[in-house]
């Protein structure tokens, strides 16, 4: 999957909010409007430039990624790198305060939320945490170290995961304990995962 297929899909989870057809104006207006997407549209356009680009390309489009992704990170808060997996629709729903790791990974259609941390757990660890699907991070959740996250699992707002977390789990406080193993579907509006 390409880094431009990958974006569509991005876009077409915010494109779901409006419960019926999108005309190309109300698209274009979505895409111009919402700062969340011209994170993750830096974020893909990294991906590009440093994976999907020949090298002359990746050559002249460096310079202008490098200094997007610091421009977009300034104004809005959202700190993504190209070296992170991030699988196709990612839905960023505020923006503020965020910061992946380029050591974690995260599977297709997951949800994220302002003042969210998802980092290795300090210096000498060389592997960040491992985001299944449908994955719902809630407000200024962070989740630190060599933990897995499975698909399906919510983190409440304010929770700290420092180990793993099972598949449609329900993981609150600090550190987290589960209080529910009943899944993500009412958080994420999204059928099913696309094939990645
Ligand atoms: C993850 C979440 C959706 C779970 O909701 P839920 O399954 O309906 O859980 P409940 O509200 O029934 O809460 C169950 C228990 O956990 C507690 N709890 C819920 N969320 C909590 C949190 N983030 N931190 C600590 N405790 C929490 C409740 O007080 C309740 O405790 P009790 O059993 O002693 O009464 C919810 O906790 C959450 O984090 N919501 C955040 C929503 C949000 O921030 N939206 C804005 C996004 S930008």
């Amino acid at each position: 999957v390409t880094a431009r297929q990958r974006l569509r899909a991005d876009v077409a989870r915010y494109l779901v909010l409006f419960d019926r057809p999108v005309s190309r104006y109300r698209r274009m207006r979505t895409v111009m409007g919402t700062e969340a997407i011209w994170a993750i549209a830096v974020f893909r356009f990294g991906q590009y430039v440093y994976f999907d680009a020949n090298r002359l390309t990746r050559l002249f489009l460096k310079p202008l990624y490098e200094w997007s992704a610091k421009m977009v990170g300034l104004a809005v808060g959202i700190h993504l790198f190209p070296d992170t997996t991030i699988g196709p629709g990612f839905y960023i729903g505020h923006h503020g305060g965020i910061w992946i790791s380029p050591l974690a990974t995260l599977g297709a259609n997951c949800n994220i939320s302002p003042g969210v941390v998802i980092g290795v757990a300090g210096q000498g660890r060389d592997k960040g945490p491992v985001l299944g699907d449908r994955v719902w991070v809630g407000p200024g959740a962070v989740i630190t170290g060599e933990v897995k996250v499975g698909s399906g699992a919510v983190i409440a707002a304010n929770t700290l995961v420092t180990a793993n977390i099972p598949e449609n789990a329900v993981a609150i406080g600090v550190p987290a304990r589960i209080i529910s193993y009943s899944g993500s579907g009412k958080l994420i509006r999204v059928a099913a995962p696309p094939a990645a």
